[in-house]
């Protein structure tokens, strides 16, 4: 596959069943590179259909491509262009940061040299940098989410995938987050999946809103726009 090609996600008709219920509903969409928000209610299926993209969960039936590949039938090579932030990120508290990082890029196969090029690129970017030395359990609960946000980008994904990644973060540190991920999203999809609106309302072009495992909503987003008044309807459940 072309590595400069730019990217696809075709989610097709997805539904995951959970005891009767359906978590997910026969859920189609396209994205390519860009910021997409992914929201939804408590329980919507949020989740559920991240951890199907990402290949943690089965799905009943549907087919998640990206490009070609295919997540059920080439999940190595998907894997290989796929970056993730899971909501609950566990850490090696007794490892530094540095040591850390270094681990996950060996786990993800990145080319040790590359790796180590990535790693000080974004721990400088979200000033992380003079501090690759201190061990993890020393770290504060937002650099911690800070290391979570480098170590799902080690592989330069094509397809990055963050679950609430703002949490924790201060209002600096939101800015950096927002500039380092509208930069990056212009050759990347990128998905962000969150409860606090305003982290991505500037920096989202488009949005999916799940609604009790039904995709609701699927739109390109205006930058700046409010995403409360624009989908109210979809929040009141
Ligand atoms: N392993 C499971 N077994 C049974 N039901 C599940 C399981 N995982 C999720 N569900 C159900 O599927 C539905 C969707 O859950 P999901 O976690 O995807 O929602 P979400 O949109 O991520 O919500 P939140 O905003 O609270 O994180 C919920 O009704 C949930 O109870
Ligand atoms: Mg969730």
């Amino acid at each position: 596959m072309e590595e400069n090609k730019m990217p696809l996600l075709s989610v097709s008709n997805v539904t995951k069943i959970y005891n009767e219920y359906k978590a997910l509903d026969d859920v189609s969409f396209n994205i390519g590179a860009g910021i997409t928000a992914l929201l939804g209610n408590n329980g919507a299926g949020k989740t559920t259909l991240i951890n199907g993209i990402v290949g943690l969960i089965e799905v009943n039936q549907g087919t998640f491509l990206l490009n070609e590949m295919d997540n059920a039938k080439e999940s190595k090579e998907f894997r290989r262009h796929l970056g993730f932030l899971p909501q609950e990120c566990g850490y090696y508290d007794e490892f530094t940061a540095l040591q850390f990082l270094r681990y996950m890029g060996a786990v993800k196969n990145v080319p040790r040299k590359k790796c180590d090029e990535v790693i000080e690129k974004y721990m400088t970017r979200l000033k992380l940098w003079e501090h690759r030395n201190k061990k993890i359990s020393k770290y504060s609960g937002g650099m911690k989410h800070r290391l979570g946000i480098i170590q799902a980008m080690l592989n330069e994904p094509m397809l990055l995938i963050l679950d609430e990644p703002t949490t924790g973060l201060d209002y600096v540190e939101r800015g950096i987050f927002s500039d380092m991920m509208r930069e990056y999203a212009k050759e990347h999809i990128v998905i962000i999946s969150t409860h606090i609106f305003s982290d991505v309302e500037n920096i989202a072009e488009n949005v999916l809103i799940l609604d009790a495992g039904k995709l609701v909503c699927n739109e390109k987003f205006e930058k700046g726009a409010s995403i409360i008044e624009k989908y109210k309807k979809y929040f009141e459940g």
